[in-house]
């Protein structure tokens, strides 16, 4: 049996957890540092990677009692490697390697992306996801040839990207956003409205009770006889000032300090309309074209429920989406993407660096 400490502090939750044979969740710890963050709009890095110091022995403690493992049960630790805040992804990266040097276990540095992707290997993570895709070993799942390839779309607070899976650790970057990633224009329309942080779930909040086609807000990048080479790239920073523009346009102005009471609810409504509707365009779009069986979507923004909705109903395949603890930062991802690394291309060396601008490994 495989058994793998993870842990996750790439940003600003601290997280550990107890991860078996790659898919069973044994327990799965989160202190989030959100109310820490919040008067200041955003992630205050120094702050974040103090908290970690904090909180990372108590967390990984917690994870390894709710497991009911004990030390000595565990056969590897991962953690989380890269992209990130350095200072935050020291914090784990330490305290991982120090455990697996003291204790003489394999230690696999992950890369954050490939994290969210895995949770949808995750038992809890994959409900639409057939056994047949969650639980075989990788030899099988190839030999079977049904889960490969996979269209992933990731959709986190620094990411957007729309990605072939042809095998486990095999990525075709099929095309990415070219200015913001969506959870970052979720976060930056949400300061423009005047919501609280973190955006993503505030501006949903406020949609809740909007019109979605109030506002005609721009689907960039979608006019593929002019911008064919963009057919599977994003981009939202035009989008944003859109938004902007139209607050401008209806009285309020940040720069002059001039405020009018905004249609919040439908300004957020038609902005998030805007976004589900050229990720899943896309995203369908990319199946079609490499004749995928299967959908992944994944990351932060997954956790909307516009979009959740929109990936039920709009996309010509069946589509898992891991519930909502899954897709914002957590450890067990953490944990099943290493039991895949470790398979595939055994463990790290333990003098592996913290790479806060790591990409996702792809072929071209
Ligand atoms: O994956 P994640 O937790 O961290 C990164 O790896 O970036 O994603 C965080 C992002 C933030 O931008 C946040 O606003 C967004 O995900 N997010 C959401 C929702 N929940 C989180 N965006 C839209 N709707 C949500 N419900
Ligand atoms: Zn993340």
């Amino acid at each position: 049996m495989s058994l793998i400490l993870a842990i996750e502090t790439s940003c600003d939750e601290t997280a550990a957890a107890v991860i078996e044979d790659g898919h069973r969740i044994r327990s799965n710890v989160v202190a989030s540092q959100i109310e820490l963050h919040r008067p200041y709009g955003g992630v205050y890095p120094e702050i974040a990677s103090r908290q970690h110091v904090y909180d990372i022995v108590p967390v990984i403690e917690a994870a390894l009692a709710d497991s009911g493992a004990a030390w000595d049960d565990l056969t590897a630790l991962a953690v989380t490697r890269g992209p990130g805040l350095a200072g935050s992804l020291l914090v784990g990266a330490n305290t991982a390697k120090a455990i697996a040097w003291g204790r003489g276990l394999p230690i696999i540095g992950v890369n954050h992306l490939e994290g969210h992707l895995y949770s949808n290997w995750l038992d809890e993570g994959g409900k639409i996801v057939p056994a047949a895709i969650t639980r075989p070993s990788p030899a099988e799942l190839d030999a079977a040839g049904r889960a490969f390839p996979l269209l992933v779309l990731i959709v986190s607070g620094g990411h957007t990207e729309i990605i072939l899976m042809e095998g486990h650790g095999r990525y075709r970057l099929l095309g990415a956003t070219l200015d913001d990633a969506a959870g970052e224009a979720f976060d930056k329309v949400a300061r423009l409205l005047g919501l609280s942080y973190p955006g993503g779930p505030a501006v949903q909040k406020a949609a809740e009770g909007g019109n979605p086609t109030a506002f005609d807000f721009p689907r960039a990048l979608t006019n593929y006889a002019i911008q064919a080479e963009h057919r599977f790239n994003f981009s939202f920073s035009g989008l944003k000032t859109a938004v902007l523009r139209q607050v401008r346009e209806l009285g309020n102005d940040p720069a002059t300090g001039t405020v009018a009471t905004l249609p919040v609810a439908d300004l957020a409504a038609s902005f998030q309309a805007a976004v589900v509707d050229v990720l899943v365009m896309k995203t369908a779009d990319a199946a079609r074209t490499h004749g995928v069986a299967r959908i992944c979507v994944c990351g932060g923004v997954a956790a909307n429920k516009a979009l959740r909705q929109a990936v039920a109903e709009r996309l010509p395949v069946p589509a898992s989406i891991p519930p909502f603890f899954l897709c914002t930062d957590n450890a067990a991802m953490i944990g099943t993407a290493a039991h895949y690394r470790l398979l595939s291309e055994g463990p790290s060396a333990l003098d592996f660096d913290v790479e806060p601008d790591l990409a996702l490994q792809v072929e071209r």
